[in-house]
């Protein structure tokens, strides 16, 4: 109970603040600060019981890998992270793979929306944190995840056994969303879409394997105002002979002064 409580007073700092903390592992943004004040902030983060290593942010989240870089600040040289939520735990390469702790919440929210009964189709997985929050918090039939990065996937299957996945609930399948896409038969109950924030929708994909009444859940990256805008060109873009239907818009976390992710709720209606 009291390390619940002491990981909603790290995400409360974490929102206000210009740093992460995934586990062991404090990542600072530089924000234009001076070596001096880097330092100081270090050593601060060191204080924190959980904090072994400080790094800095020296590259924007980039490419579609969505890939960040680190340089070592002070504490244990080490990037490989061991972080808990959800009561679940990930190991990750925090240079090697994408990784957010800021959106525990929206792993949480749309795995409490899944039901036992579902076959879910998780795009982009990453290092599992989708998928494996799904699987504890819901416990659906089968979860079919599509990650292209080798790297990620590799952190996946540790991921898998950390948390005593059963075997075969949750299937990996390396390659790109579209070429994979068409070769899967079977149509999900819910997919999952934590893209990366680049041009390509996927929407056309998700479409290919949906049915009536399927969940969509997609992160789409939009400026405040623009946010109409593009839900329309969403709704515009599933084609004529598909119809789907926006059925919630929430902020999952923001990206850039006004710029949000935001989770758009879906239902394909034919
Ligand atoms: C924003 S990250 C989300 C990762 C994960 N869902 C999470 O939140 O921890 C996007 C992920 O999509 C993967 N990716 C990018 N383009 C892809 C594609 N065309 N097919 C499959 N995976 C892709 C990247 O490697 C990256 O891991």
């Amino acid at each position: 109970m009291g390390n619940i409580k002491y990981q909603k007073i790290i995400q409360l700092y974490e929102k206000m603040a210009s740093y992460d903390i995934i586990g062991n592992i404090a990542i600072i943004k530089p924000d234009g600060k001076t070596k001096k004040q880097k330092l100081e902030e270090a050593k601060k983060l060191l204080k924190i019981p959980s904090v072994k290593t400080v790094l800095e942010k020296s590259e924007r989240v980039k490419g579609r890998l969505r890939k960040i870089q680190t340089t070592f600040i002070l504490g244990e040289k080490n990037k490989t992270a061991l972080y808990k939520e959800n009561n679940c735990l990930f190991k990750v390469d925090v240079d090697g793979c994408y990784f957010s702790p800021r959106l525990s919440n929206d792993r949480k929210e749309i795995a409490l929306k899944i039901k036992k009964k579902d076959k879910v189709l998780a795009m982009f997985a990453g290092i599992g944190a989708y998928p494996i929050v799904i699987w504890k918090l819901a416990k659906p039939q089968l979860i079919t995840t599509i990650e292209i990065s080798k790297e990620c996937n590799k952190y996946f299957k540790e991921n898998l056994k950390l948390n005593k996945i059963p075997e075969g609930k949750i299937k990996i399948i390396q390659g790109d969303v579209k070429k994979q896409i068409p070769k899967i038969k079977e149509k999900f109950d819910v997919i999952v879409m934590t893209r990366p924030n680049l041009k390509f929708t996927f929407l056309k994909q998700a479409l290919l394997v949906s049915k009536k009444g399927t969940k969509i859940f997609y992160h789409l990256f939009s400026h405040e105002k623009n946010l109409e805008n593009e839900l329309e060109k969403l709704k515009k873009e599933s084609g004529l002979k598909r119809k789907i239907k926006i059925r919630g818009v929430k902020k999952a976390g923001d990206i850039a002064p006004y710029k949000y992710r935001y989770r758009i709720e879906m239902k394909v209606l034919n």
